[in-house]
């Protein structure tokens, strides 16, 4: 029986949905989204908090800042209000309204950049925003989960280590790709540990994080305007690219089912089972990630009318996927474990 004084120190790190009969496919789902911030975003804001209380940068009256899309400001607003430290969340008009309205009960004050930057777009405002703010008063303190050793690290040290026990005989990893934090920590553990393993990056149509062209993305969670600054394609065996309106129609093709999980899921479940499809993949074991769960989707990814404003009829028809794959040249040697994760210690 688990019995927790702090928010944090609960995550359910076992549990997978065989997704077989939903699919067609050999495909299990690691559901990250039964802890008390609702998404995998737990792990690195508690490693990342942890590392910044290590060195010396969190104090008693610090306030931490971060630029994100929704999961990671609620993490860290559960874990500032659990921890005593004030929080501003920097988002843009993508976030969901319930996502903010949840900061906000934790007592975390959120900003919302509309103007996107001429070059970089809303997420280069919000990092310029983020910076002035830094600038302006040192008891901002801001963790920056793009190029912060704890993002990656925490998944270096629990998912993909949870993921290598449950599946011995895994094949092949489907990784969404948001800061690639996940994708790191996984692809590199794998890449130190287990070389066989196949690591595919999932990632949206629009996301420039692979060298794609930038194009409108709507759903938050995975792909990003610039790119990744931990990103590392050398421990990354392929790319799938996925459009917006194949993951809506995952989504509601999982939600028939009874399984209503957050759009970056239906992203990964539409990525993994295209690629399967494509490499005729049957006998393999593969595994995915479920991010986090559906509820804060309501309005956008299971709300009839913005599905079709935005992608039209079709989005809501299920059919087959769409998603692009191409696969990047990896050199694979036995290696020690990562040194950059040295800085973790
Ligand atoms: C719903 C959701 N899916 C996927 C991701 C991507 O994870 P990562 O930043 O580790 O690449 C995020 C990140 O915020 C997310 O909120």
């Amino acid at each position: 029986m688990p019995v927790i004084s702090a928010p944090h120190e609960f995550n359910e790190e076992d549990l997978y949905v065989d997704l077989h009969p939903v699919v067609g496919r050999s495909l299990f789902l690691k559901c990250e989204g039964f802890n008390f911030a609702g998404s995998v975003k737990v792990k690195a804001a508690t490693r990342m908090v942890e590392l910044a209380e290590r060195r010396g940068l969190l104090r008693p009256g610090s306030v931490l800042v971060e630029s994100s899309s929704g999961n990671l400001g609620v993490a860290l607003s559960m874990i500032a209000a659990s921890k005593g430290y004030g929080f501003r969340c920097v988002t843009d008009s993508r976030c969901n309204l319930s996502t903010r309205l949840l900061m906000e009960a934790l007592g975390a004050e959120v900003h919302i950049i509309t103007e996107p930057h001429p070059v970089t777009g809303l997420l280069g405002a919000r990092i310029e925003y983020v910076q002035a703010l830094c600038a302006s008063d040192d008891r901002y303190v801001w963790l920056n989960q793009y190029d912060n050793v704890g993002n990656w690290g925490a998944h270096y040290e629990t998912t993909a280590p949870a993921i290598a026990r449950q599946f011995p005989e895994l094949d092949v990893l489907f990784v969404g790709a948001g800061t690639t934090g996940t994708l790191m920590g996984c692809a590199r553990w794998f890449s130190d540990h287990r070389p066989s393993v196949r690591v595919v990056a999932v990632d949206a149509v629009g996301s420039v994080s692979f060298g794609a062209p930038p194009a409108r993305r709507m759903i938050p969670g995975l792909g990003m305007g610039v790119r990744p600054p931990m990103l590392d394609e050398s421990v990354v065996d392929d790319v799938v690219w996925v459009e917006e309106a194949d993951t809506i129609r995952t989504c509601h093709q999982l939600a028939r089912r009874g399984f209503l999980f957050g759009g970056s899921t239906g992203t990964a479940v539409s990525g993994a089972v295209d690629w399967l499809t494509r490499h005729d993949a049957e006998g393999l074991t593969a595994v995915t990630i479920a991010p986090d769960l559906g509820e804060r989707y309501l309005d956008t990814v299971y709300q009839r009318t913005w599905v079709q404003d935005l992608f039209g009829e079709d989005a809501l028809r299920p059919d087959e996927g769409a998603a692009v794959e191409r696969a990047v040249p990896r050199p694979r040697q036995p290696e020690s474990p990562s040194p950059a994760l040295s800085a973790l210690r």
